[in-house]
């Protein structure tokens, strides 16, 4: 698949069942990932990989943050929340780490993060894997990012849930591209 071909073609699979990819496609992915642009070569990213008993630890720990916030949290909210991280046979968490630069804004970071994940998600998808970027409000709690050991300079930018697609990849409409791109001649 050649890189316009899987831009076009990859989208977002909510349903994602093993097998999840095996080493070399994992790394071949994270590769891409780090080849993100960044400004001032700066590395501002990190991930950690979930796999087995620990989607369902970070099911636990979505519980514990959600009754943290809400002690009056009903078990039927408790098992979805601690059945949420098993929609995918692997998360990828990808992690801002906000390195100081004067040169660069923050929010420079987020989007090399930005960019660095949708390498991700299309070197996963070029080798027949599929993906979800979710993130909600868990994302941002401290007792999540605590529990996963952010640091407080660091951002949780998005659970990447990762896996092979169980259901036809959906169709989707090419939008009109002069509705977004204009030229500018001042
Ligand atoms: C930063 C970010 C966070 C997102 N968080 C969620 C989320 O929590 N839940 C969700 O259903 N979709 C979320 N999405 C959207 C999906 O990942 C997906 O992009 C969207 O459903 C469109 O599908 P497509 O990627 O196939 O075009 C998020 C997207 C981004 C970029």
């Amino acid at each position: 698949m050649d890189a316009i071909e899987a831009i076009l073609t990859r989208t977002s699979q909510g349903k994602l069942a093993e097998p999840a990819p095996d080493q070399d496609a994992l790394q071949r992915a994270f590769a891409c990932a780090l080849r993100a642009p960044d400004h001032r070569v700066l590395r501002p990213w990190r991930y950690l990989v979930l796999r087995g008993a620990a989607l369902a630890k970070l099911g636990e720990v979505f519980v514990a943050a959600s009754r943290a916030s809400n002690p009056a949290l009903d078990e039927q909210e408790a098992e979805r929340l601690r059945r949420m991280p098993l929609r995918a046979p692997l998360i990828v968490v990808a992690i801002t780490v906000h390195k100081y630069d004067p040169k660069v804004p923050n929010e420079e970071l987020l989007l090399s993060t930005g960019a660095a994940v949708q390498n991700l998600m299309l070197a996963l998808h070029a080798q027949g894997y599929a993906s979800m970027w979710r993130t909600g409000p868990l994302a941002h709690d401290e007792q999540v990012k605590d529990a996963l050991g952010l640091a407080d300079n660091e951002t949780l930018s998005g659970f990447i849930y990762v896996g092979t697609p169980s259901t036809e990849p959906r169709k989707v409409s090419p939008l009109p591209v002069h509705d977004y791109a204009k030229d500018w001649e001042g």
